[in-house]
C-alpha cells in the first residue's frame, strides 16, 4: 500500500458533487496532504467552507495539475475532455464523473464493489459511471453471478440535484411560487418540476430514448461484462431533492425465488435489504439521503413471467453520495491500497480493455 499521504485535486469544487467529494475524502479519512480545489476562472480566488474549514478555490488550468496524485474531476464533459489529459500528462490519475470517457473501450468504468479488478489497468484516466447505473450494477450482479441475467427493464425516479446545483434552487423556488400563488419559472428543465414527473433526462436520441436512459443500458452492459445484455430504461425526474429511486424488472436465465434474490442482494457490499411491507418499511428517498448503502425493497415475482424467472424490485441511493463521490473515494481507496495509482504502462500491467463493447452502442458525449 502507498502509505505517504497524496495530493488530491477535486476539479468542479463549488458544485454539488464537489462539495460531497470533500466531505467524503473528510469523513473516510482519505490522507490527503494536500487538497487543491479547482473550479472555473468564475470561482477562481472564491472560499468555500467545508466542516467548519475555509478553503480557497483555483482555476482549473491545466499547470493546476502539478504534483497532483489524484485529480476528482465533477466538473462537466467538457471540462474533463479538455483537463483530463493535461492532468494525466502533469502526472495525476483522473477519477471522472462526467460521461466524457465511460465508453472507451479503454477507460474501465467502475463501480467499487462490482469490478475494482478492471482499475488495474487503467491509462490515467478512470470513468465514474452514471448515479442511475451506480445503484443498480451492484443488485444486477449478484443476479447475473447467481443466475444468469436476460433481460432487464428499469424505470427510475430521479432528484434533482442529480442535475446539479442550479436545479435544486429552481425546485425550491417553484415550491415556494406555488404557495404564494405565484406562476413557476422554469429555466433548468424545460417544464416546471415541482408538482411533477419529466420523462426528459438528458437530450432526445435519434432512436427515441433520452440520453441518460441509453447510459443505463451501456455502461450497466460494461460494467457487468455484459455487452449483449437485454436491457432497457425510462428515467424519469422528479420533485425530490437527493435520492434516486429504480423500479427494476428482470428476468433471470434459471429461476431465482424472492427470498434468494433478497439473500443474495443482502451479501453484496454497500447493498441493505429494507424489505417489510406489512411495517411499510422499504427504501425511501428520504431516509437514503445521506447514506452511503444501495437500498432493496419490494422484492417480490414477477407476475408476467413464469416459473420463478421474473423479479420485481425497488431500489434507491443517495445520487450525490454512492451515485457519484463516495463510489470516486472508494475507487481512490483501491488504487491507494493496490498500489495502482499509477498508469498500467508505468507498472508494467496490462492495458484495460473492454469487453466487447460495440461501438454502435456508444452515446453521443453528454454532460451527466
Ligand atoms: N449531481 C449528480 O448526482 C451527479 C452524479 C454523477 C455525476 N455527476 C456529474 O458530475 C459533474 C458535476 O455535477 P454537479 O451536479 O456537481 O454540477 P454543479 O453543481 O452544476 O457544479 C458544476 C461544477 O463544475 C464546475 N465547472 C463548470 N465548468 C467548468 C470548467 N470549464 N472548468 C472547471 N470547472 C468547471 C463548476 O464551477 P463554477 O462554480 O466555477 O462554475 C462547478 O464547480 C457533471 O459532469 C455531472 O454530470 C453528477
Amino acid at each position: 500500500m502507498n502509505r505517504q499521504p497524496l495530493t488530491v485535486a477535486v476539479v468542479g469544487a463549488t458544485g454539488v458533487v464537489g462539495r460531497t467529494m470533500i466531505q467524503i475524502l473528510n469523513e473516510r479519512e482519505f490522507p490527503v496532504g494536500e487538497l487543491r480545489l479547482l473550479a472555473s476562472g468564475r470561482s477562481a480566488g472564491r472560499t468555500v467552507s467545508i466542516d467548519g474549514r475555509t478553503l480557497e478555490i483555483g482555476e482549473a488550468v491545466p499547470d493546476a495539475f502539478d504534483g497532483v496524485d489524484i485529480a476528482l474531476f465533477s466538473a462537466g464533459a467538457d471540462a474533463s475532455r479538455e483537463l483530463a489529459p493535461a492532468a494525466v500528462a502533469a502526472g495525476a490519475t483522473v477519477i471522472d464523473n462526467s460521461s466524457a470517457w465511460r465508453m472507451d473501450p479503454q477507460i474501465p468504468l467502475v463501480v467499487s464493489q462490482v469490478n475494482p479488478d478492471d482499475l488495474e489497468g487503467h491509462p490515467g484516466i478512470i470513468a465514474n459511471p452514471n448515479c442511475s447505473t451506480m445503484q443498480l450494477a451492484p443488485v444486477l450482479m449478484a443476479i447475473r453471478d447467481a443466475v444468469g441475467l436476460e433481460r432487464v427493464v428499469v424505470d427510475t425516479y430521479q432528484s434533482v440535484s442529480g442535475t446539479g446545483a442550479e436545479a435544486l434552487g429552481e425546485l425550491e423556488s417553484q415550491i415556494r411560487a406555488h404557495v404564494t400563488g405565484e406562476a413557476p419559472v422554469a429555466n433548468v428543465y424545460p417544464h416546471p418540476i415541482a408538482f411533477n414527473a419529466l420523462p426528459e433526462i438528458d437530450v432526445f436520441l435519434d432512436n427515441g430514448y433520452t440520453k441518460e436512459e441509453w447510459k443505463v443500458v451501456n455502461e450497466n452492459r460494461k460494467i457487468l461484462a455484459l455487452p449483449d445484455l437485454r436491457i432497457s430504461c425510462t428515467a424519469v425526474r422528479i420533485p425530490v431533492f437527493v435520492s434516486h429511486s429504480e423500479a427494476v424488472h428482470v428476468e433471470t436465465r434459471e429461476p431465482l425465488t424472492p427470498d434468494r434474490a433478497r439473500e443474495l442482494f443482502a451479501a453484496v457490499p454497500g447493498v441493505v435489504v429494507q424489505d417489510d411491507p406489512a411495517s411499510h418499511d422499504y427504501p425511501l428517498a428520504t431516509e437514503a439521503a445521506g447514506r452511503d448503502e444501495i437500498f432493496v425493497g419490494r422484492v417480490r415475482r414477477d407476475v408476467s413471467i413464469d416459473d420463478d424467472h421474473g423479479l420485481a424490485f425497488w431500489v434507491v441511493s443517495d445520487n450525490l453520495r454512492k451515485g457519484a463521490a463516495t463510489n470516486a473515494v472508494e475507487l481512490a481507496e483501491v488504487l491507494r491500497e493496490r498500489d495502482w495509482i499509477r498508469p498500467a504502462g508505468t507498472r508494467g500491467a496490462s492495458p484495460y480493455r473492454a469487453s466487447g463493447v460495440p461501438d454502435s452502442l456508444d452515446s453521443p458525449e453528454g454532460t451527466a
